[in-house]
This record gives structure tokens, C-alpha cells and sequence, in this order.
């Protein structure tokens, strides 16, 4: 079967039945009805914080404001061809006109460049022919602000978004949450990058201004002037969806000229689905400065850099040593993917995941005035530690598996307002989670055999701290293949867990009680229903 994409078509049922569910919910005082016996009804969005939230700054007056527009556009993104697309674009309508930075030439969302402490006011419209609503990727805010798929609006709909960025400095990003529209919205074009600030970044003193360059990795598939997305209908769903190109800021081929001095990268892998083996073409190893939640304590260097989708890892890089007209590569290095789901592997991806490519050239093609030496400090980071958690030996274990036709978090998929109460945690705790990537078919990982994908799982809400990972026999290849590139060393909110692996992590629910959303951030998984939610409960 092949099915076309492309924007302003729709043939995804899922959205017509949930766009009928939802016509004339309100956002204020939203009722939720329970809709199976093990589901706790949530009765409203909590408006104030209790008692022992850990969040400094709850109101107060709005130091930016933001218009924020879903549009159908087109984008030359291959020479002299006008690609259809959809973006978010985004224009200051009080305060620092630098907050929205646009990448000229892009179908990518502007990069938006917020302060710690800021209050910061976005009022979004949807002007695509479907719904949709916006999550703020990292971002620590209020149950109603978090681009849940509950709040979805239709098309000439509105939602007005009201926060504190209580985040520490770091690379975050925003992109569209409808429920089951959520990889072909991002595949559009619907994406951008949400770059954080504050004083203990500044000290730090990294590179900066053009020396800091942020580079969106993402896979698309052309069909002249058309994005093609899951051209191999279901087996692109189960597997998620390859590009036959890659784009770095939404352009193929990407050059970017530098000067012999140092450079901070700030990586997003914006992909639906890829995984990205980050390395140098000479072997120079790499320099990790920070992570999903910002700088890390001390930068750390590794032969190679694994990089899920939706992770995120600044780059510390010198060309200092280069010579002026020498080119470094950014490439991605072959790997094993272990993906297998019942011999039918990598569907029909003229670049399967584990494959090598070039990601971006880097010109030196000046000399520097200047240069940044490396920080050996960066960061304090606040970690918790295992003493704290309710649960230090008795993770709350949550299995990814393949089931009765689609993945499923222990073994239910999602529904708009269901949590169970395993999915139940106390505000104020810090709890020790554990990721345990059953594997494939029928969640068998039968015969020595490893059967699979790697599940990137990200969490809505504050960042966590990833403790360790154990992998089984089977999967043990595969994850050798890419272990030495995880910097589980920072604050994470999104975590590889390959097939096999068990990933354990901490995490405390002190800051905005109320219901938020886990799951697999290969997009179409998502959309698929590996998606839950957890509710942070004060009572
Ligand atoms: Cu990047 Cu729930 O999202
Ligand atoms: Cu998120
Ligand atoms: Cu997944």
C-alpha cells in the first residue's frame, strides 16, 4: 500500500473522532468523566501550587509576549523547487524583539531565546486544517500550559499559553502534541528550538553569539515538491518513519563556514524516528557540555555521541587546530540497530537506522580574533540522590512492549484522560522509575534472539537523572554498539532504552501537580498510543 502525504490532507480517522470528542470542552474547569474502572477522574486543572512545590516564581507581570501562528506554507528547501509545508512562525508582540530568532530560509519554527525567571505569554492559533496545540519540549510548566492533547484546538482556534520559565539554561524545543497527528504535523515542518538562558550559563563562558550554532537533525522523504510521509503505510507506523535525506535546519547538504577557534553545537535530533551516532570524520573525539537539561557539571568526551529522538547535546568543538581551507564532518557512525520485529526489519528505508551518512560540513575559513578556551567547570546540577526517593530498591517499572498490533506501554495504550494507578505518584516524592524494553512481537524476546526497536522514552515535567542500565544477553550487541555515546551524567528528559536494556531513573514530582504525559518519542509510536499519562496527585 502507498499512501501520500501532504499537508492539508488529512486521512487520519483518529482526528476526526477525537476532534467530535472534544468540541465544546472548555479549557476552565474541565470534567473528566472516568472511562474504565481503573481510571481516576481528574476534576480540574489545580491554579495554585501546594504546599512544598519546589517552583520559584508562579506569577507575576509578563516580560514577553508572543504571537504564535500554526500556517500552510511553502518553502524552497531543495534548489528552485517549492516544497508545501507546515510551520509555527512566531513574531514579539511585547518586550525583546531578539526572543524569536527565525532561521531565514527554513520551514523550521523560529528559535525562541527565553531567560530564566521570565514570564512568558504565547498566544498560539491554529491556522492549519486540523487540530493541534503546542508542547513546550523540556519545559517544566503548568499541567494546562504543557500542549497536553486534551487542549487541542481546531482549525482558527486559539490557545493562550501563560508560564514562568523556571528551567535552568539549556536546549529545549517545541513542537505540535494533537493526539495521533503528532508525526505528520512535525514531519510538515511543525518544530523549532526553545533555547533557555541564565546566569550560571553565562559564567560558564561557552562560545557564543555566532560561535554557537544550533543545528536541528531531521530525515525527510522528497516527491517533488511534496513531503512523503509513511510511504510504506503500517510497517513505517510500527517501525517509525526513515527519510531517505537528511536535512541539519531544514536544509540538505549543510555547510556551515567557521573560524579556527571553538564552538558550541546545540543538537536537537528532530527526527520522527532516527537515531543518530554522532561522531567526527577524523575520529577526534567529542566534547559534551551539556545534555536535555542543560550543562552538565564538567564537560565530558566521548568516542562518539548517542543521540535518540528528541534528545539534545551541546557540543564543545575547536578548529583552532585546523588549517584555513581545511572542511571537518559532523556524521553519523554505523551501529546496530537492533531492530528486528519478526524478520520483517527496516521496512523499506533507503537509509536504515544504523546506517553511515555525513550529517554537516564545517568550512575553516578564516582565521580567529579570538577563542573560548574549554570551562573545566559548567554547572552545578543539583542531583538528587538515591536516599531520597520513596522507593529506592522497588522501581515503578514500566515495560514497553508489542501486543495485539501496536506498542504499548505495560500493555495499555493511550487514552486522553486515563491513568492508572501505577501511574499514580505523590506530589513532593522523588520516585525511582525503570524503562524495561521487553522487545518485539508479542513482547517475546524468545530463543536468544533479540527482537525489537529502541524506544526513546521522554517524560513531561521536570528533568531526571538517569541512575543505570542493565541490558539482557540477547540485546547485548546491539547495545554495545552504542552505549559508549550515552551522557547520562546531566538532567534528561528523554532516554534511549534499546531492546533488552532496563534503564532506571530518578526523578522528583515536586514541582506543578496534575496530569502529564510519558511515552516513546518516535513519533508514530506516539501516535500509535505508546503514550500514557501520570498524574502527580495532591491529595
Ligand atoms: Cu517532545 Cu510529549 O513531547
Ligand atoms: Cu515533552
Ligand atoms: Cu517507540
Amino acid at each position: 500500500m502507498v499512501r501520500g502525504y501532504g499537508p492539508g490532507v488529512s486521512t487520519d480517522p483518529v482526528s476526526r473522532r477525537r476532534f467530535l470528542a472534544l468540541s465544546g470542552g472548555g479549557v476552565a474547569g474541565l470534567v473528566i468523566a472516568a472511562c474504565s474502572p481503573e481510571t481516576v477522574p481528574i476534576d480540574s486543572i489545580a491554579t495554585t501550587l501546594p504546599a512544598g512545590s519546589t517552583i520559584p516564581v508562579t506569577g507575576g507581570p509578563v516580560d514577553v509576549e508572543i504571537a504564535m501562528r500554526a500556517i500552510s506554507d511553502t518553502v524552497e528547501i531543495k534548489p528552485g523547487v517549492q516544497t508545501d509545508v507546515w510551520r509555527l512562525v512566531a513574531e514579539v508582540t511585547r518586550g525583546d524583539a531578539g526572543v524569536v530568532e527565525p532561521i531565514p530560509g527554513s520551514y523550521l519554527g523560529p528559535t525562541l531565546r527565553l531567560r530564566q525567571g521570565q514570564r512568558v505569554r504565547i498566544v498560539f492559533d491554529n491556522e492549519i486544517p486540523q487540530e493541534t496545540i503546542v508542547h513546550w519540549h523540556g519545559l517544566d510548566v503548568p499541567e494546562d500550559m504543557d500542549g497536553h492533547p486534551r487542549f487541542a484546538v481546531p482549525e482558527g482556534g486559539r490557545y493562550e499559553y501563560e508560564f514562568t520559565v523556571v528551567n535552568r539554561a539549556g536546549t529545549y524545543w517545541y513542537h505540535p502534541h494533537p493526539h495521533g497527528l503528532t508525526g505528520p504535523q512535525v514531519y510538515a515542518g511543525m518544530a523549532g528550538l526553545l533555547l533557555v538562558g541564565d546566569d550560571e550559563e553565562d559564567a560558564a563562558s561557552l562560545p557564543g553569539d555566532e560561535f554557537e550554532l544550533p543545528m536541528v537533525l531531521q530525515d525527510r522523504t522528497f516527491d517533488g515538491d511534496r513531503l512523503v510521509y509513511l510511504p510504506n503505510g503500517m510497517m513505517d507506523q510500527m517501525m517509525g518513519f526513515l527519510g531517505d535525506e537528511i536535512l541539519v535546519n531544514g536544509s540538505p547538504d549543510a555547510v556551515f563556514p567557521v573560524a579556527a577557534r571553538s564552538y558550541r553545537l546545540r543538537i536537537l535530533n528532530g527526527s520522527n524516528a532516527r537515531i543518530y551516532k554522532l561522531g567526527w570524520d577524523d575520529g577526534t573525539p567529542l566534547v559534551v557540555v551539556a545534555t536535555d537539561g542543560g550543562l552538565l557539571e564538567a564537560p565530558v568526551t566521548r568516542p562518539y555521541v548517542t543521540l535518540g529522538p528528541a534528545e539534545r547535546v551541546d557540543l564543545w568543538v575547536d578548529f583552532e587546530p585546523d588549517a584555513i581551507g581545511a572542511t571537518r564532518k559532523l556524521v553519523s557512525l554505523p551501529f546496530e540497530s537492533g531492530q528486528t520485529m519478526g524478520g520483517m526489519m527496516d521496512s523499506n528505508a533507503l537509509i536504515p537506522n544504523g546506517s553511515a551518512f555525513d550529517l554537516a560540513s564545517f568550512d575553516v575559513d578564516q582565521a580567529a580574533s579570538s577563542t573560548d578556551p574549554l570551562p573545566e567547570r559548567l554547572s552545578d546540577l543539583g542531583l538528587s540522590s538515591l536516599d531520597d526517593a520513596v522507593n529506592p530498591t522497588a522501581p515503578r517499572t514500566i515495560v514497553l512492549s508489542f501486543a495485539r498490533g501496536t506498542w504499548m506501554l505495560n500493555g495499555r495504550t493511550f487514552q486522553m484522560t486515563e491513568v492508572s494507578p501505577e501511574e499514580t505518584v505523590q506530589f513532593g516524592s522523588t520516585e525511582v522509575w525503570e524503562f524495561f524494553n521487553a522487545g518485539g512481537m508479542g513482547g517475546g524476546r524468545m530463543g536468544g534472539v533479540s527482537e525489537g526497536l529502541a524506544h526513546p522514552m521522554h517524560m513531561h515535567g521536570q528533568q531526571f537523572q538517569v541512575l543505570d542500565r542493565t541490558i539482557d544477553d540477547a540485546g547485548r550487541a546491539a547495545w554495545e554498539s552504542l552505549r559508549e555515546g550515552y551522557v547520562d551524567e546531566g538532567w534528561k528528559d528523554t532516554v534511549l532504552v534499546m531492546p533488552g536494556e532496563r534503564v532506571r531513573i530518578l526523578r522528583r514530582f515536586t514541582g506543578f501537580p496534575g496530569l502529564f504525559l510519558y511515552h516513546c518519542h518516535i513519533l508514530e509510536h506516539e501516535d500509535m498510543g505508546m503514550m500514557r499519562n501520570f498524574l502527580i496527585s495532591t491529595t
